[in-house]
């Protein structure tokens, strides 16, 4: 778009999808269970009952799949590997499903698109829920198995691997709250998960290069935390947020530090924090709106009230639309970490806009349009400030299982008529594939 300003020629344009939300085929192929059949089938957890039993059928469409997004002109697409379909048990290997992702990194080398593999979104196999899972110190050496499975069968192919997807929110939502699956409520207990995953990122970049993968690096979620008024109490509850949600999960890895001593400290062995400090190529940062803290009320079990103010622009999520905290956030980082910060990839961005399509059959998702324009512009206003950032992946290819939202939210440039499985591109896809090719066009 001859509007928006310059990335340069080696940018990474690219779209993230997830192996939960889009797969579907959940008994095929020998796969697993994974603890979100279990939450999702469980009633009440998940809205109107959905399930990703189905999804949007990308096991089975995946080859179209691919074939739209090479119309999209994308030079890259994060997808993530459904652990239970490798090892069903958590154990045994089941041939089947590293099949599956040769065909799909094959399917897209053969349009030339890179490969960015996940190892893991959150859909770990049921089976290690017996041991505990990831309250299970051992879950890391498990992982670090499945990381070098399937890093010898792809890594000759797959351009960059990310390890763990949102361990924060993994963490809080499906360990803190339990609105995720697990589903468990452990507060501030769940910063023992944070742990164990921090470990098995680092134990799986060993296991991936030992496995020949050649760029490595976890894919974070990242807020700009806003004190809600200029008091004290809010600026230390903001300040206590920001050590629990940013900086507990890039610290140990950037700065070899847990930066929550004394407040919260995980059982850990000597070592650990040798083992999670692992050189990285590159930080991946998911990031969708800034989040504003409150003091909560004295006593409170947890001292901080994460509050939505009102009178601003909003998603259909209710996420607000604040593109200038993405700079911030950027920037934000660079003072913190300055010269420990590796390069950025920006691995997921997008929102929430549930246009459906018109009697013409156009999803007319303006909204979608303005919200990623603005965020591109904020995010080369950080990289003029300084901030290393090398590529953009769009949150999302297309609709697909929002997690406890079940089917309600669509984060998509591709419309998918669930019922159907027929997918369309919205006015997103035609903007952002203007904006690829402008950018290429010079
Ligand atoms: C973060 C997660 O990684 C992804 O799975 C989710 O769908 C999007 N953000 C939107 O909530």
């Amino acid at each position: 778009m001859s509007d928006l300003p310059h990335f340069g020629p080696e940018f990474t344009w690219g779209v993230s999808t997830a192996s939960y939300q889009i797969e579907g085929a959940v008994d095929e192929d020998g796969r697993g269970r994974s603890i979100w059949d279990e939450f999702s089938h469980t009633p009440g957890r998940v809205k109107d009952g959905d399930t990703g039993d189905v999804a949007c059928d990308h096991y089975h469409r995946y080859r179209d799949d691919v074939a739209l997004m090479a119309d999209l002109g994308v030079d890259a697409y994060r997808f993530s590997i459904s652990w239970p379909r490798i090892q069903p048990d958590g154990v045994r290997v089941e041939p089947r499903g590293l099949d599956f992702y040769d065909r799909l990194v094959d399917t897209l080398l053969e349009h030339g698109i890179e490969p960015s593999a996940t190892l893991f979104h959150w859909d770990s196999p049921l089976a290690l829920e017996a041991d505990g899972g990831w309250e299970n110190r051992d879950i890391a050496e498990r992982f670090a198995e499945y990381a070098r499975i399937v890093g010898e069968r792809l890594s000759d192919r797959v351009t960059r691997w990310f390890t763990l997807n949102e361990t924060v929110i993994f963490t809080l939502l499906g360990h803190g709250t339990g609105i995720h699956a697990p589903g468990k409520e452990l507060g501030f207990g769940a910063l023992q998960v944070a742990w164990h995953q921090l470990l098995a990122h680092g134990r799986s970049v060993q296991a991936l290069r030992a496995a020949g993968a050649r760029q490595v690096g976890p894919a974070n979620n990242h807020t700009q935390v806003r004190p809600i008024d200029d008091s004290e109490a809010s600026r230390d509850a903001a300040g206590l947020f920001d050590l629990i949600y940013n900086r507990a999960f890039l610290d140990p890895i950037l700065l070899k530090s847990w930066p929550l001593a004394g407040i919260v400290d995980p059982v850990a062995q000597d070592g650990d924090l040798d083992l999670i400090a692992q050189p990285i190529d590159f930080l991946g940062i998911n990031s969708y709106n800034p989040q504003y803290i409150g003091a909560a009320e004295p006593g409170a079990a947890i001292p901080f009230d994460m509050v939505t103010p009102e009178g601003l622009e909003y998603n259909d999520f209710g996420w607000p639309i604040i593109p200038d905290g993405f700079t911030q956030m950027l920037t934000g980082l660079k003072e913190t970490y300055g010269d420990a910060l590796p390069p950025i990839l920006i691995t997921e961005n997008g929102g929430a806009f549930n246009e459906t399509p018109g009697d013409d059959g156009r999803v007319r998702d303006q909204r979608r349009i303005d919200y990623t324009a603005a965020h591109l512009a904020a995010l080369r206003e950080a990289m003029d400030a300084g901030v290393d950032v090398r590529g953009y992946f769009h949150w999302s290819f297309m609709d697909n299982f929002e997690w406890a939202e079940g089917y309600s939210q669509r984060f998509g440039l591709t419309w998918v008529d669930y019922a159907t499985q027929q997918r369309l591109p919205k006015d997103s896809f035609a903007w952002y594939r203007s904006v690829i090719d402008a950018q290429r066009a010079g």
